[in-house]
């Protein structure tokens, strides 16, 4: 892996592709990660998840053409697929691999617990029917295919709305399990949730949702945004009598596009009494002022899917110059190796991978994030105090196995040595691993 992808905070999301972009996903996932994307000093993976749309769609032309649209969608957004990683989810095999492996580490009890099997067995069981009707395996397995996702790259942060922390939290333990097996492997990574980005309301006031049929897209041509916002529910209150902002969802909806100063505005307007009509037409020109020059960009990407094909293969390609490499890792890890390799280290001396030192990584109740070094015996050789992010731990990590007098130099009390651990016995644990992590560099199994 480059210098480059070790050092950046790495941020991945990625947008199932059963539907029509709408205002909503504009304003919670597209404009968010767009912004996000231009932060230099992280590193972007950016994925249309068309695995995860099959859990949920049955119609191969509608996940085909909503693949098309949201990446078209994304890139007339601003997302440069130059400076992130862009890619299909369904274009980098390694990440069913993964999904197999993390499948076996993964306990049935917790996928029991998830928010979207339970919603559907509490249905069935409200009904009086078999528990698991019309549950697919897709659907109950849906957290360990997220987790592949994530851990696929080494994803620091996952920016994701408030119904999917749950998923992360699976995925961090899916993580340590698997870790805790096999070494230090996986990265655990952190939900982020936008505060600022609030769910927007949709035609009817109800949360904008494809489910409801209340959805406004994000790309139609102006009349027809013009069309739509009209008929946004309102209430019934006469040009001239003051208006509430509160629970009107067209103001929350002009709140999300416009400035804090334009919202005053609005406000100002609400209680002098602007007439709907003249308050619609204000959402719809500031809506309007936004996706207008996204428009045309759009229209040339949806009429050129080879075009938008080659863009996501050529981030396809990009992303598993660290899917593949990472992948044979993990095969190696859990003993899908080469049958040569594990003779030689039978007869070889003890650097096998499960008689190796290794940093386990893990959270306390304290919500810190802490880790230690362990000899093949168990005994720990290092422990650290707590620290703020997986991130601060996993850099203190590198830093120890780049250089570990200079690291315990600069980790000053952070790091600690075991009871009765000299720092030649760590000198020569952190050895052991740089030989292997330098032979397994060599491709050597
Ligand atoms: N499950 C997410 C959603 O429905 C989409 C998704 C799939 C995702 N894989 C992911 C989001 C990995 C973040 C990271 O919103």
């Amino acid at each position: 892996m480059t210098t480059d992808s070790t050092q950046r905070t790495r941020v991945l999301t990625g947008i199932t592709t059963t539907g029509t972009p709408h205002l909503g996903n504009y304003v919670g996932a597209i404009r968010p990660t767009v912004q996000a994307s231009r932060n230099k000093a992280t590193q972007g993976f950016y994925f249309l998840a068309d695995y995860h749309a099959l859990i949920k769609c049955d119609d191969p032309a509608r996940i085909q053409r909503s693949t098309l649209e949201i990446a078209a969608s994304w890139m007339a957004a601003g997302l440069d697929p130059d400076g992130v990683m862009f890619y299909r989810q369904s274009d980098i095999p390694e990440i069913p691999e993964l999904t197999w492996l993390l499948t076996c580490v993964t306990g049935k009890g917790m996928l029991n617990r998830a928010h979207a099997y339970k919603a559907s067995v509490d249905k069935n069981n409200a009904a009086g029917n078999d528990p698991d009707a019309d549950v697919t395996a897709g659907l109950f397995m849906y957290p360990v295919l997220m987790g592949a996702d994530i851990l696929m790259f080494k994803a620091h942060k996952v920016p994701v709305g408030r119904d999917q922390i749950q998923h992360i939290e699976m995925a961090r333990d899916m993580a340590s399990s698997f870790n805790h097996l096999y070494g230090e492997h996986l990265v655990l990574p952190e939900a982020v949730i936008e505060e600022s980005v609030a769910l927007l309301p949709g035609l009817d006031g109800r949360k904008m949702s494809k489910s409801y049929d209340n959805t406004i897209p994000l790309f139609s041509s102006s009349a027809q945004l013009k069309k739509l916002i009209s008929g946004i529910v309102t209430d019934s209150r006469a040009p001239g009598e003051a208006k509430d902002t509160e629970g009107s969802a067209l103001f929350q909806i002009y709140q999300a596009f416009a400035s804090a100063e334009e919202t005053n505005n609005l406000a100002k307007a609400y209680a002098d009494g602007i007439g709907w009509g003249d308050a619609k037409q204000i959402l719809f020109e500031r809506i309007d002022r936004e996706v207008a020059p996204m428009r045309a960009k759009y229209e040339e990407l949806i009429n050129n899917p080879a075009t938008v094909d080659a863009l996501l293969l050529k981030g396809a390609a990009k992303a598993r110059e660290l899917a593949t490499p990472f992948i044979k890792e993990l095969r190696h890890a859990v003993g899908l190796r080469s049958l040569a390799s594990a003779a030689t280290t039978q007869t070889g001396t003890k650097t096998s991978r499960a008689a190796s030192p290794a940093f386990k990584q893990y959270r306390e109740k304290d919500g810190q994030f802490y880790f230690k070094l362990v000899d093949p015996q168990g005994r720990v050789l290092l422990q650290s105090l707590g620290f703020a992010s997986p991130k601060d731990a996993g850099m203190a990590i590198a830093q120890l196995q780049q250089d570990d007098a200079k690291a315990m130099a600069a980790l000053g009390q952070q790091v600690g040595l075991g009871d009765g651990v000299s720092a030649a016995n760590v000198a020569e644990a952190l050895a052991t691993l740089r030989t292997e992590l330098a032979e397994k560099a060599k491709g050597k199994e």
